[in-house]
């Protein structure tokens, strides 16, 4: 059977920084985050039997040798899962051009998951995928259910899961990528999350989380904007705080960057909403109203550090989807 999958990007506002399980990508702590409607991929997956290795292709540019070993023993969970030997064909394409720094692994492994899982004939319910996606990378759990989603941390594999908080018509905010460099970054995500507890403010962390959790949720049900805004922030600090004094530190920001935080905080005493949060990376998330976009659109053209914005409203999560990449 053939089955494509198309599913979103997702942005956390409470960040996953640290694993409790690292073969299980069980997280220290939950997360919240919004699908992201304008970075998403697709893939088709087909399960052949006489195929005699799986047949792994990105479209408009190429896999690398460990993205193609992480590929295939997700491939192998669901072969498993389905009692089955069969050998897929895997094509695979991302809306957002490569090399843009925006992480495709949550998107791609939630639209891998639920393609080869229909492929492979499993039913499995939202939760099971949420679980399944986030054995292959752990954010990707956040891409399955709709608009804003919580993923908890648990003790055992099945507590750790992703629901949906909010559709993604409840609140009319956006997050529009600001992307200032377009390389691959040098350490991956699971690479500096292995170094966590070098970092003196890691236990810090640890106690502050779960209330930026409550609180940020709180925001999110009386569609606080500066609240929300706020605790987004704070938590994109807190996580940047131990990334750069891990050792070896990760320092992910850049000159462009520092400019454009500099610009937010200067646009929000001019009385303009606007709050900022980051990845791994130096690229930065503005969120603001849906009302307040066009005014900052100007303002963001109006900077030399930019190189090319992605302009996002919140997304449904991963869906099958009728059209066929082969
Ligand atoms: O899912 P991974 O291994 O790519 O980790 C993602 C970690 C952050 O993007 C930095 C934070 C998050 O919660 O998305």
């Amino acid at each position: 059977m053939k089955k494509t999958a198309i599913a979103p990007s997702n942005i956390a506002f409470i960040k996953y920084w640290g694993k409790r399980d690292e073969d299980l990508r069980i997280p220290s702590n939950d997360s919240v985050s919004m699908n992201l409607s304008d970075a998403t991929t697709t893939t088709t997956v087909e399960f052949v039997q006489s195929l005699k290795k799986d047949e792994i292709e990105l479209a408009d540019g190429a896999f690398n040798k460990n993205e193609i070993a992480r590929i295939v023993s997700h491939l192998d969970r669901i072969r498993g899962l389905a009692n089955s030997a069969d050998r897929a064909r895997v094509v695979t394409k991302n809306s957002f051009p490569k090399g843009t720094g925006i992480a495709s692994s949550a998107s791609g492994f939630a639209a891998l998951t639920v393609a080869a899982a229909g492929a492979a004939g499993l039913s499995l319910s939202e939760k099971e995928l949420t679980i399944l996606a986030r054995l292959g990378s752990g954010s990707a759990c956040r891409s399955i259910p709709d608009g804003f989603v919580q993923w908890s941390t648990g003790e055992t594999s099945n507590e750790s899961y992703a629901w949906s908080l909010f559709p993604s018509d409840y609140w009319d905010i956006r997050d529009i990528v600001v992307i200032v460099h377009d390389k691959a970054k040098k350490i991956s995500s699971t690479e500096g999350m292995r170094y966590i507890t070098t970092s003196p403010y890691w236990e810090q962390r640890q106690h502050e989380v779960g209330q930026r959790i409550v609180k940020i949720k709180d925001a999110l049900t009386q569609k606080d904007f500066s609240q929300f805004g706020g605790i987004a922030e704070e938590d994109c600090l807190s996580m940047h705080a131990v990334m750069m004094t891990q050792s070896p530190a990760l320092v992910y920001w850049n000159s462009a960057t520092m400019n454009i935080l500099q610009s937010i905080i200067r646009w929000r005493e001019q009385g303009l909403p606007v709050y900022y949060t980051l990845d791994a990376g130096p690229n930065v998330h503005v969120l603001c109203e849906g009302k307040d976009e066009g005014r900052l659109q100007d303002e963001i053209f109006g900077l030399s550090a930019v190189q090319s914005v992605i302009l996002n409203t919140p997304a449904p999560g991963a869906q099958v989807h009728e059209d066929h990449l082969f």
